[in-house]
């Protein structure tokens, strides 16, 4: 939640700090678009120059073009999640203090706010804004005054704040720098030639350098155009460690799509596919290289416990029915906000696999806190390198979607789905769960999945038709048993947030427990029936729920594998999907579900890839 960029450069000024910083906040704007703002510093000018509009970067960039902003070697820029202080141009970020020397942008809550307003009240400080922000600038700037060095400056303030934050701050008097401190929120360095840069994930460089420097916990960055120091909070010097970006900045581009959800539906065969890369090894074994946690250790685990918030719940859903299968080990999945505050029963025998696509969420870091604090083993599925929470896991198995920038996730979706495939595979491998050629089967399986997805994507059109007619519908229901019940959530939830349709998604054996009754004459209900070639009792269970229903007026919206005559007499509507395993067809089943909330939503003249409300990466609890 807010995205944050800092740049500096040549000590020549020139218009590349603010092209840097707004070209940062376009790739970050996914993080939160409630207001966004820049602050530049130039060589002998006594004070930041700064901008700031509530409101999408369109207004910023709008103002900037009615009052354009000087020449600079140094830039700071930001995009706001609102959380202290509504979404207006006062509280938008930077904001400023030693006399409008020195700009502080800021992601994150500080929690001990309100104490530290009084004391910097009682100083003489008078406040413009109702945010923590301003508190964390003043109490910068009366450090600074004490100490003349703003990397100082920067560590006494961070250990005087109490909360989750990321700041950075340029000074009139050092244009040649820009200080940034992270604790339990994210920041990554960027390394340039002759300029260096700050950002809240790489998205924010990614246009000008794919080499990046990953800051731990607590820990301060200080940029130059031709150095980069780290130190931590207790003041020591640390060595961070390298990585090369695996993506470019066309990857982030939308590519001639109408929006970058369509385009990330459109990517999901290739996040597939690069996500089963090279999993395997000469004799055909699966080798998950990544996974640094002691073998004997996974030999003997007894329960793995799931944790994962919103889609990516969803996707441990999904691993749960397919590890319990090929492993029987008992699987629970929990969202992470849930699991951190219940006392779980977690030990060194519990293995925990926390599901992220951002790597950030801090629900999900603090479940993976709270259940190594217990003695266990944490590996995560993420897909952003550089984030904080492979960092703070035993082991990290990397997803390879690539850069998902529409706050509704879909490819990062079936990236994770995939990966936890090939954990269940994988351990079901070295605990002798399967015979090797059982292994392999799938394995070939899955890798025809792409292929497949690519089908689905390319059979699209009835679904858009069939959403564009609906644009005025107020409710939709998903029904799924089986593997299908996450798909039916996943389903719902990308109708709620894209659309703001009222959808709810059932395990369609509950049906007949309650959720019945909201069946009315036209209520349109998908139905993700399983395939006749697996389990025949779960096949011909879901055709009596679409009879169920339909007998009550409802209208069946279908998705059924292809062959699948039986539904023909009770869909009003059939999507269909190539043949797949049962425990493999979420790939396939979700995605004319993400196109029909995609499409539906555009239908009604929504912005898709950001969502009233919502942020990508969750960074508050
Ligand atoms: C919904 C969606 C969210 C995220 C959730 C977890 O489309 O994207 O529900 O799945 O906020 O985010 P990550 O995966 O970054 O931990």
């Amino acid at each position: 939640m807010c995205g944050i960029v800092g740049y500096v450069g040549s000590q020549v000024p020139s218009s590349r700090p603010l092209e840097v910083a707004l070209n940062g906040l376009k790739r970050l704007e996914y993080r939160g678009y409630d207001s966004a703002g820049v602050a530049l510093v130039a060589p002998g000018v006594d004070r930041v120059v700064s901008a700031k509009k509530a409101g999408k970067l369109l207004n910023l960039t709008a103002e900037l073009e009615a009052h354009p902003l000087a020449n600079a070697t140094a830039s700071i820029g930001h995009t706001r999640w609102a959380t202290h202080g509504a979404p207006n141009d006062l509280n938008a970020h930077p904001h400023l203090a030693d006399g409008g020397r020195l700009a502080v942008i800021h992601n994150g809550i500080v929690e001990n706010f309100a104490a530290l307003r009084l004391e910097l009240a009682g100083d003489g400080v008078t406040f413009l804004s109702e945010t923590d922000t301003e508190v964390a600038a003043h109490l910068l700037a009366k450090e600074l005054a004490e100490t003349g060095d703003l990397t100082e400056a920067m560590r006494r303030t961070a250990v005087r704040l109490e909360g989750t934050f990321t700041l950075l701050a340029v000074h009139a008097d050092r244009p040649d720098t820009v200080v940034g401190a992270r604790h339990d929120s994210p920041l990554v360095v960027g390394l340039g030639d002759g300029e260096n840069f700050l950002g809240s994930d790489v998205a924010a460089f990614i246009a000008f350098t794919r080499e990046a420097l990953e800051l731990g916990q607590d820990q301060i960055a200080t940029i130059t155009p031709d150095a980069v120091s780290v130190i931590d909070f207790e003041g020591t010097v640390v060595e961070p460690r390298r990585f090369t970006v695996d993506w470019d900045a066309e990857a982030a581009e939308k590519g001639g799509f109408a929006s970058f959800m369509d385009k990330e539906i459109h990517d999901q065969p290739q996040a597939v596919g690069d996500t089963l890369l090279g999993r395997t090894d000469l004799e055909g074994r699966l080798v998950l290289d990544d996974l640094r946690i002691d073998e004997s250790v996974l030999r003997t685990v007894d329960k793995i416990v799931v944790i994962a918030c919103g889609t990516a719940a969803y996707a441990g859903h999904v691993a749960k029915y397919a590890i319990e299968h090929w492993c029987r080990i008992p699987v629970e999945v929990e969202l992470a906000h849930e699991f951190r505050y219940r006392d779980p029963v977690v030990n060194e025998k519990t293995l925990v696999v926390a599901i992220t696509q951002s790597g950030e969420t801090m629900d999900t870091l603090m479940a993976v806190r709270h259940a190594r604090e217990q003695g266990a083993k944490v590996i995560s599925i993420v897909n952003t390198h550089g984030s904080t929470i492979p960092r703070e896991s035993d082991a990290v198995l990397y997803t390879h979607a690539g850069p998902e920038i529409a706050v509704a996730s879909t490819k990062a979706f079936l990236s994770q789905i995939t990966a936890a495939y090939l954990l269940g595979l994988y351990l079901a491998q070295l605990r002798g769960n399967m015979f090797p050629d059982e292994i392999a089967k799938i394995y070939d399986e899955l890798r025809e999945m792409p292929g497949k997805i690519q089908e689905v994507i390319d059979r699209g059109t009835r679904v858009r038709e069939i959403a564009r007619w609906m644009a005025d519908t107020s409710s939709v229901l998903f029904l799924g048993r089986h593997v299908g019940f996450p798909v039916a959530m996943e389903g719902a939830l990308k109708l709620k947030e894209l659309a703001y349709i009222h959808a709810e998604g059932f395990a369609a054996g509950e049906l007949k427990h309650g959720p019945i009754a909201l069946i009315e004459p036209g209520q349109a209900v998908f139905v993700i029936v399983p395939s006749p070639r697996g389990r025949h009792s779960l096949h011909s269970k879901v055709i009596s729920n679409i009879q169920e229903i339909r007998a009550r007026g409802a209208r069946t919206l279908v998705l059924a594998e292809d062959g699948d005559e039986a539904v023909l007499p009770y869909a009003d509507e059939v999507f269909w999907v190539p043949q797949a395993p049962t425990l493999l067809a979420p790939l396939l089943t979700v995605v004319p579900l993400q196109i029909f909330a995609c499409e539906l939503a555009t239908a009604r003249g929504l912005d898709v890839d950001q969502p009233r409300n919502l942020a990508k990466s969750v960074t508050v609890e």
